[in-house]
């Protein structure tokens, strides 16, 4: 059991809904939970804003033994600097860690570098990288290291943007600036992203951060090499948000004559959400026409008449100094909602901090945590109903489960392998299947035509002892749809139908093919990714959230 402490300030018991927590993907803060930390962000900024002292300390952590690191690995002002200043009023341990001149460059692994500094009583990490998934793994990696040495429980990793992935602290202050606009009224939101949706993590994390909402229209604005990836399209239509697409702000503002007044979702957008083109993660090919594609998301302050009223303009920053998209004289009109929307992160950062280091939060009456996976049996054991079938299956099995001409007396017969794939298909995964199952040995394994002249993979291995429980579970994330057939004195005496487990996880075989990814193998990390399936069939690294078909994420 690792030692709990419990200082003045209240942190370090198990009960707090928040204490601990990490923040690697804005989900992991669900609904009910971020609406009550930005209740607690109103509250704060009145109390700022009225210079009441007694209110602004009943936030304060005030705990100069309380570390906090910072760890930036890719460049930042807002971002690092509003953390820096939330951390200045919590009056903690603040530092800054220095990666250019670390023994990252003696190649040193993530895990290795931040167990380190956990072991001098650090208890919050707030990290931006490269390298996607970086604070889901290290909140596992570094609790291993913590139980290790019996050290006080509790450690935060915030995700201060990850590569392409998510920006969830962003995405917080988004959405608190989003519902101070539209009176705190969290029903319906209709907003325009513009910009560079290919490469912004801010505009990832609004995939799930906007289902907040409970009606979401979402207009992207993006020539084609900017775009939305599909599979973010895709996880909002599933979410139930009504979706359009346009190349330009051009295309978006001639759609419609706003001023027909017609409402529904035809009408643009009166909130509008602008990301720059991030040319530093661009190759060589969209780099040349990176005027071009800028004039497409850069907004004409000639074009305000075509806007609806009250609209609002939004942006993550930083703009570029000499093509800005949101044009400088904008800044002195009513559209200016990108100052108050960057001002708004040192108080939503200043609650969050205090959320997780237990200062505030005894008092949050909902849900805790992300959504549960629920799971789910995929694994049934048919023996009893194919033999009651009459059909004499098992009559036919042992005629069809055959070596050469002679019946299996004993072993292991796996059918229905990846039933209509293609041949190539079918047998690139047989080879799969002898390696995570270490089913090689005598037998023989081909791909055959049914009866409805579909191609489907068939495995026997005549002398197989048979498999434990386990081992058949395994098999399901290995070969999900087949079926297996356990023979003994040319009996079928155990048949299971496999089907497809929610999660696959823990086999060396695994990979997850973003190369951006923590586990991916250039990276040296030398872990494993684990795949969790998404509601279309897909599986989606728990890392990373890159999509994978079934086959994908194996090696
Ligand atoms: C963004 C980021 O770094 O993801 N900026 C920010 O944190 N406010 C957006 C960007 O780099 O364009």
């Amino acid at each position: 059991m690792p030692k709990l402490r419990t200082t003045e300030t209240g942190h370090g018991t198990r009960e707090h809904p928040f204490r601990g927590r990490s923040l690697a993907v804005i989900s992991d803060l669900n609904r009910e939970e971020r609406l009550y930390l930005y209740r607690r962000v109103r509250e704060l900024k009145e109390a700022h804003r009225r210079r009441d002292r007694k209110a602004l300390d009943s936030f304060r952590i005030n705990d100069p033994d309380f570390g906090i690191y910072e760890v930036f690995l890719e460049d930042s002002t807002r971002t690092r600097e509003s953390f820096k200043n939330a951390a200045h009023f919590h009056r903690l341990k603040f530092s800054e860690f220095n990666a250019s001149s670390s023994s990252f460059n003696k190649s040193e692994s993530y895990s290795d570098t931040f167990a380190n500094l956990i072991g001098y009583d650090n208890r919050m990490f707030v990290i931006r990288s490269k390298l996607e998934g970086v604070c889901r793994y290290l909140a596992e990696t570094t609790e291993r290291y913590r139980r290790r040495h019996d050290l006080a429980g509790g450690v935060s990793f915030i995700n201060a943007g990850d590569g392409r992935h998510e920006h969830p602290t962003q995405e917080l202050l988004d959405e608190f600036t989003f519902l101070e606009d539209l009176d705190w009224n969290n029903r319906e939101i209709h907003l325009a992203l513009v910009g560079d949706l290919y490469h912004g993590r801010t505009v990832h994390s609004k995939v799930h951060g906007l289902g907040l909402f409970e009606n979401v229209t979402v207009d992207l604005v993006a020539p084609p090499e900017l775009s939305m990836p599909r599979p973010y399209v895709e996880e909002m239509l599933l979410q139930g948000f009504t979706v359009r697409e346009f190349e330009s702000i051009e295309d978006y503002l001639s759609h419609q004559d706003p001023t027909d007044g017609q409402p529904g979702a035809a009408q643009i957008a009166r909130l509008w959400y602008f990301t720059r083109p991030q040319l530093e993660r661009m190759g060589e090919r969209v780099l040349r026409r990176a005027a071009e594609l800028r004039a497409a998301i850069t907004f004409d302050p000639d074009d305000q008449k075509r806007l609806r009223e009250n609209t609002i303009f939004y942006h993550p920053l930083p703009r570029h100094r000499e093509h800005p998209t949101i044009p400088v004289s904008l800044d002195d009109t009513r559209l200016n909602g990108w100052e108050r929307q960057s001002a708004n992160g040192w108080y939503v950062r200043m609650v969050l901090l205090a959320m997780l280091a237990g200062r505030i939060g005894e008092d949050y009456p909902g849900p805790v945590g992300p959504q549960p996976v629920e799971e789910e049996e995929f694994v049934r054991d048919v023996t009893s109903e194919t033999r009651r079938n009459g059909t004499d299956d098992s009559v036919q099995e042992k005629r069809r489960y055959s070596e050469g001409i002679r019946p299996i007396r004993d072993g292991l017969v796996i059918d229905h392998i990846f039933t209509g794939a293609p041949p190539e298909k079918i047998r690139g995964h047989l080879a799969t299947l002898i390696s995570v199952m270490k089913l090689h040995g005598r037998g023989g394994e081909w791909v055959s035509t049914g009866s409805d002249g579909r191609c489907k993979g068939l495995l026997f291995r005549p002398g197989h002892p048979g498999l434990e429980e386990q081992a058949v579970r395994k098999l399901a994330a290995v070969v999900p749809d087949a079926t297996v057939n356990l023979i003994r004195d040319g009996e079928v005496y155990r048949k299971y139908r496999l089907g497809h487990p929610r999660r696959i996880e823990d086999l060396p075989e695994l990979i997850c093919r973003n190369e951006a990814c923590i586990t991916h193998p250039d990276n040296g990390e030398q872990t494993l990714p684990r795949f969790l399936r998404s509601r279309d069939g897909h599986y989606v690294c728990e890392y990373c959230s890159r999509k994978h078909e079934f086959t994908e994420v194996w090696r």
